[in-house]
């Protein structure tokens, strides 16, 4: 039951894409001019110019002057992005009123006022787009990159950003929405991003902040720069504002495409699925060694989650950020899934704050928009501490059960090793309406470790009260006698069983009881 039709949409998508602002009030202060200086030109005439005009954007210098600081412009973007010859651009011609204004009083050349008067058609542009992606349910992507201008804010621009944030949020979970930072991007204009699905930035020529350094350093004294305060780095390590960082425009715009692949065109459209060529059936015979028999040794979740997937293709989001969970997007049998797995080579794999927040919100995106889950479980539980309790462990950890429990689309589990306590039941378990969860023979279904069990049941007394407690409790088999797990398998077989199972839930229905909405515990 392949389901070939989100190839061929794949390829007829529109993108929203928003320009770089300030194209349009210099290209048309020349085109004003001209016209107005000459003899009365034809409308055809006037068309072809300003096309021409709006063509070459800022101008040869400013292009120039872009590419020497390593960018692209718009339109080379542009592109590079889409496919060829797919880009339809709509309100070239749109101009701006107080640019009209401007040029009455000609003597008037103040920027400021231009501008500060750009946004409100910039915003006006966006916002029409946007209308229409959601009515026929195509994904917006944002390219980012003001150009550095600064602009002097009239309530005009305010209203228009919160125009603009109104559909972000209206547009949430019916199409997918990825902004791409490719330059400064400051104060309010940061909140569009911050409400898109995915926010990629480039390394080294895109920040994002809402007071920059100048302010920062009168405000609280202190002294960072740009790019501590909102470059790439800080948002794909410290803040999680950001999913992924890039290179340059290039390898930025090509990840962006391959990103792309991954998605739906909407809420209404099941989770693509393009032709395969690595064969559902494999067997990945490195799967059955790969957990170290020592169950405080770590090993690589995300070579198990290459040696599983087609290709090994595992596009990760946000993997300098929470490293102890890993989220990404991969193909089973040619259909878009959502990974998530407990990273035991960092901090053992915990759960913590930053984790749970991290994972809830990926599992959220692809239970929005049909994209079955495959979760790795191999979690000794959540980190204890009392900077963990203190920052609302308790509170965050919800979202992820949360999270799990709300999602109707395809959920496969696979427990590889330990899956202890309270993390056991938040990590997809079958409690949460898991469809199939699995457990290879290396799995631990236990309240807790055997090291602990055995301090508190023995207060560490007997000596062979550990082996006991293994042979008991650390096992996958008193989950199983209770069909917590569907089936103990062997990890060589993993990918065909998943393969399989996702045929069969294709066809899933589920759903929960009607509500306005329900209240994650933000
Ligand atoms: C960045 O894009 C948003 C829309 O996503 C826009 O509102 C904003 O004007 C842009 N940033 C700047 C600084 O121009
Ligand atoms: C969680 O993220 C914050 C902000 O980046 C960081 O300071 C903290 O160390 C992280 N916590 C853990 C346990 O990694």
């Amino acid at each position: 039951m392949s389901r070939p039709r989100a190839c061929v949409l794949l390829l007829s998508v529109m993108a929203a894409l928003r320009l770089l602002p300030r194209l349009l009030p210099v290209s048309r202060t020349r085109l004003v001019r001209s016209h107005s200086a000459g003899a009365p030109v034809s409308v055809p005439a006037r068309i072809a110019e300003k096309r021409r005009a709006a063509l070459l954007g800022g101008g040869q210098a400013r292009i120039d002057s872009q590419h020497k600081r390593g960018k692209l412009t718009a339109r080379e973007r542009i592109l590079l992005l889409l496919d060829p010859d797919s880009f339809v651009e709509y309100d070239m011609f749109v101009e701006h009123r107080c640019a009209d204004f401007g040029m009455e009083s000609d003597q008037n050349k103040d920027f400021t006022v231009f501008g500060g008067s750009l946004s409100g058609a910039h915003a006006q542009k966006i916002c029409k787009i946007m209308d229409q992606a959601v009515m026929v349910g195509a994904p917006v992507i944002g390219l980012n990159d003001s150009g550095g201008a600064r602009i002097q804010e009239g309530v005009e621009s305010l209203a228009g950003y919160a125009d603009i944030f109104l559909r972000n949020v209206l547009c949430s979970g019916v199409v997918p929405q990825i902004s791409l930072i490719m330059g400064p991007c400051a104060g309010g204009a940061v909140y569009s991003p911050a409400l898109t699905d995915f926010t990629f930035m480039v390394k080294d020529t895109s920040y994002l902040f809402i007071t920059g350094p100048d302010v920062v350093k009168s405000v609280t004294n202190e002294d960072v720069t740009q790019e501590q305060l909102g470059g790439a780095k800080t948002h794909t390590a410290v803040s999680g504002v950001a999913h992924r960082a890039f290179e340059n425009d290039i390898d930025a715009l090509l990840n962006l495409r391959e990103f792309f692949n991954y998605l739906p065109l909407s809420n209404r459209d099941p989770a693509p699925v393009r032709k395969c060529h690595d064969p559902s059936n494999r067997l990945v015979p490195e799967l059955d060694t790969v957990v170290p028999m020592e169950s405080t040794k770590a090993y690589d979740m995300v070579d198990i989650v290459h040696s599983i997937v087609d290709e090994r293709e595992f596009f990760e989001i946000m993997p300098s950020y929470a490293r102890n969970m890993i989220v990404g997007f991969a193909r089973m049998n040619g259909r878009t899934v959502g990974i998530l797995g407990n990273q035991p080579k960092v901090a053992s794999g915990c759960l913590d704050i930053n984790s749970s927040v991290k994972g809830a919100r990926f599992v959220r995106f692809c239970d929005a928009f049909n994209i079955p889950l495959i979760t790795f479980v191999d979690v000794p539980g959540f980190l204890p501490g009392t900077a963990q309790e203190y920052g609302g462990i308790i509170r965050h950890g919800a979202k992820l059960l949360f999270a799990f429990a709300e999602a109707t689309v395809p959920k496969i589990t696979i427990i590889t090793r330990k899956a202890y306590g309270g993390a056991y039941d938040v990590m997809s378990s079958k409690h949460l309406r898991g469809d199939v969860n699995y457990a290879w023979p290396t799995a631990e279904v236990a309240v807790m470790g055997a090291k602990g069990a055995v301090q508190i049941i023995f207060r560490g007394k007997e000596t062979d009260a550990e082996a006991e407690y293994v042979n008991k409790f650390a096992n996958p088999f008193p989950a199983a006698v209770r069909g917590f797990v569907d089936d103990i398998i062997e990890p060589s077989t993993t990918r065909i069983r998943i393969c399989r199972d996702l045929e069969v839930l294709a066809s899933k229905m589920q759903s929960n009881p009607w509500k306005k909405h329900a209240n994650i515990p933000l």
